[in-house]
């Protein structure tokens, strides 16, 4: 199975696409985990992408198709299906994409669009809290970890991106609506589009996109 979660910040992608990689054993692709880690790493493309994270600005499309080229070229993503989370993020992302599944001979089979409104996501995003080690994602009131600052499933420690500050929040939904939602449009001429809310709990979201996908 070959899924792209689509969709605005925290919508609830990382939160969804981790649950679907365990219970499908699909890969789980994130463009913004593989670039914080870059960040972590001080490597030339960590330092670079990171002057553009910070500002909730899309890092150059050449940095993340390049990335994206490199991670579906591993056997094990094409033998065993994948979740791309985050990306592709704008139409030329989207085009490299198509070209590469087609070559490969892996073509996508469903895009899930998640919604929800700016509110909500301000909200959510504020009180995130993401896991060092294992990237696992965690709400200060929505999904506490059991122990405070520490992550149920790895131990690690939970920390707060540095991307999560209300104004570039807001940057990160404009970036979006300007950006990224044109490939709803691409999708949906494509067939695969299928729309889900990310408004309801993270179950149920969730239950949500299982049934669209026990349908392909
Ligand atoms: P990226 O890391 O992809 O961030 P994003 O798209 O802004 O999305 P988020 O990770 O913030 O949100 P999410 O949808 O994963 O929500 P989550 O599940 O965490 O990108 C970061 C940056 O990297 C970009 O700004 C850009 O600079 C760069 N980048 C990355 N990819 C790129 C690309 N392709 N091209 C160019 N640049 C790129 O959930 C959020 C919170 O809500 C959590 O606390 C969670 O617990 C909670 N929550 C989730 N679902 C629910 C629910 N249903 N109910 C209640 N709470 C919920
Ligand atoms: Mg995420």
């Amino acid at each position: 199975m070959r899924i792209i979660l689509l969709g605005g910040p925290g919508v609830g992608k990382g939160t969804q696409a981790k649950k679907l990689a365990e219970k499908y054993k699909l890969a789980h692709i994130s463009t913004g985990d593989i670039l914080r880690q870059a960040v972590k790493d001080g490597t030339e493309m960590g330092l670079m992408a990171k002057s553009f994270m910070d500002k909730g600005q899309l890092v150059p499309d050449e940095v993340v198709i390049g990335i994206i080229k490199d991670t579906l070229a591993k056997p094990e993503i094409k033998a065993g299906g994948f979740i791309l989370d985050g990306f592709p993020r704008t139409v030329p992302q989207a085009q490299a994409l198509d070209e590469l599944t087609h070559k490969m001979n892996i073509p996508v089979d469903i895009v899930v669009n998640i919604k929800a409104s700016s509110d909500i996501i301000v909200q959510r995003l504020s009180g995130r809290r993401t896991c060092r080690g294992c990237q696992s994602v965690y709400h200060v009131l929505n999904l506490p970890p059991k122990k405070e600052g520490i992550c149920d499933r790895c131990g690690g420690q939970l920390y707060q991106r540095d991307d999560d500050k209300e104004e570039t929040i807001r940057n990160r939904i404009k970036v979006y609506e300007d950006q990224t939602s044109p490939l709803i449009e691409y999708y949906k001429k494509l067939g695969k589009l299928k729309d889900v809310s990310g408004e309801a709990e993270i179950d149920e979201v969730f239950a949500e996109i299982c049934d669209l996908l026990s349908k392909l």
